[in-house]
């Protein structure tokens, strides 16, 4: 009940997430099919056809115009924002953004986070912001925004993956707040915000960086499985397992880790940092099955982003960001869709207080 499990609260045509078999849908094609082979512009097309176009050529064209309009506000970033948190400084960037229900706030709220994240990343570092390219897609350019290089074709598969596999995932916390604020009529840009808010706590969208403090503390593989019963002992909960719906195995785990062989195949990987993390998955997945063989905990998307994130060269306290620059995609499209029903989203409560005298 507190936590609303199991309550259906929306119909959806944007994702089915299927926690029994450890499958996801998007848009009635499988993530198998889409991660590693789809660009992010690609998955915009499948999510959002009415909003923005369902020609994968004209989203790229318009995301890259977006850009361009984002990176204006990134003049607004000193110092001080960019040393407050990656995600607070993000919050607030794109909440100088226009609000509405425009066609053209939607665009921009989903093209603004990967413009956002690699200039607060740049100032705070002492380096100038780099601007987008309108030649390059999404992925590339955010990658050549954080690097000020030209990405290679191996990094920019890599996070477009990633985007991919994060961009819908069902009713999740912050796709719910997002749909909460479309409902009441504020616009895309109140949305986003609100999800972002929720997206930061580390149940959700804040693990992948505790994933690597995980990592660090543990150092070498042989000492996985002392750390992690260690861990289990103290109460802790091992961050990148364990899910509210997946009752197997999260399937973005595996589109991640694919991608992540991807890259230690093409020499963007370092071994022992793989090897020190298939150690510990190994580790705290038999741990977790003897501390509770009645609960059904797996990895989670987030073991395998961390790692992923790390490799292209972002830093742990971005990846919340990083996150919200697939998540953004969902947040919109089901934005959209709430707002099609007309419908106010207002449950009610029960109240379990005492009764006036
Ligand atoms: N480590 C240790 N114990 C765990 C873990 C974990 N990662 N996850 C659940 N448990 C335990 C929990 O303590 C509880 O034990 P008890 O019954 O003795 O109180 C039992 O398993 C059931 O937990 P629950 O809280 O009912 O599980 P939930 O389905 O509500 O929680 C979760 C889901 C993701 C919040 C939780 O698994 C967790 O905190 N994981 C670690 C944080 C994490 O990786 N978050 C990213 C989630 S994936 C990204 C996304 O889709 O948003």
């Amino acid at each position: 009940m507190s936590g609303l499990d199991d309550v259906i609260a929306a119909e959806t045509t944007l994702s089915d997430v299927d926690g029994a078999n450890g499958r996801l849908v998007i848009r009635g094609q499988s993530l198998d099919s889409l991660a590693g082979s789809t660009s992010y512009e690609g998955v915009l097309a499948l999510l959002l056809p009415d909003l923005l176009s369902s020609d994968v050529e004209v989203v790229r064209a318009d995301l890259a115009h977006a850009r361009l309009r984002a990176f204006r506000e990134v003049s607004v970033l000193d110092d001080a924002l960019a040393a407050g948190g990656v995600t607070e400084a993000l919050r607030a960037l794109m909440a100088r953004l226009p609000d509405g229900e425009d066609r053209s706030v939607a665009l921009l709220q989903i093209a603004a986070p990967a413009v956002f994240v690699p200039a607060i990343l740049r100032v705070r570092a002492g380096k100038t912001p780099v601007a987008p390219h309108p030649g390059r897609g999404h992925a590339a350019d955010m990658l050549a925004m954080l690097t000020g290089t030209q990405p290679t074709d191996e990094a920019v598969r890599a996070l477009d993956t990633y985007l991919v596999t994060v961009s819908d995932h069902g009713l999740n916390a912050s796709t719910f707040t997002a749909r909460v604020v479309a409902s009441t009529r504020a616009g895309y840009a109140s949305a986003v915000i609100a999800a972002l808010g929720a997206l930061k706590g580390p149940l959700h969208g804040g693990a992948p960086g505790p994933v690597l403090d995980m990592l660090d503390a543990v150092g070498t593989p042989a000492n996985a499985s002392a750390w992690i019963e260690d861990q289990l002992a103290c109460g802790e909960r091992l961050m990148g397992f364990g899910h509210r719906v997946y009752r197997v195995r999260d399937p973005r785990a595996d589109a991640l880790k694919a991608a992540l062989s991807r890259l230690g195949a093409a020499g963007n990987m370092d071994g022992d940092r793989l090897a020190l993390a298939e150690a510990i998955e190994k580790a705290a997945l038999a741990a977790l099955r003897a501390a509770k063989p009645d609960r059904v905990l797996e990895t989670n998307v987030e073991f395998f982003t961390a790692l992923l994130l790390e490799a292209l060269g972002f830093p742990r306290d971005a990846f919340t960001g990083v996150f919200a620059t697939g998540r953004v995609s969902g947040w919109v499209a089901h934005a959209h869709e709430q707002i099609a029903t007309g419908r106010l989203i207002r449950p009610q409560s029960r109240y379990i207080g005492p009764q006036a005298a």
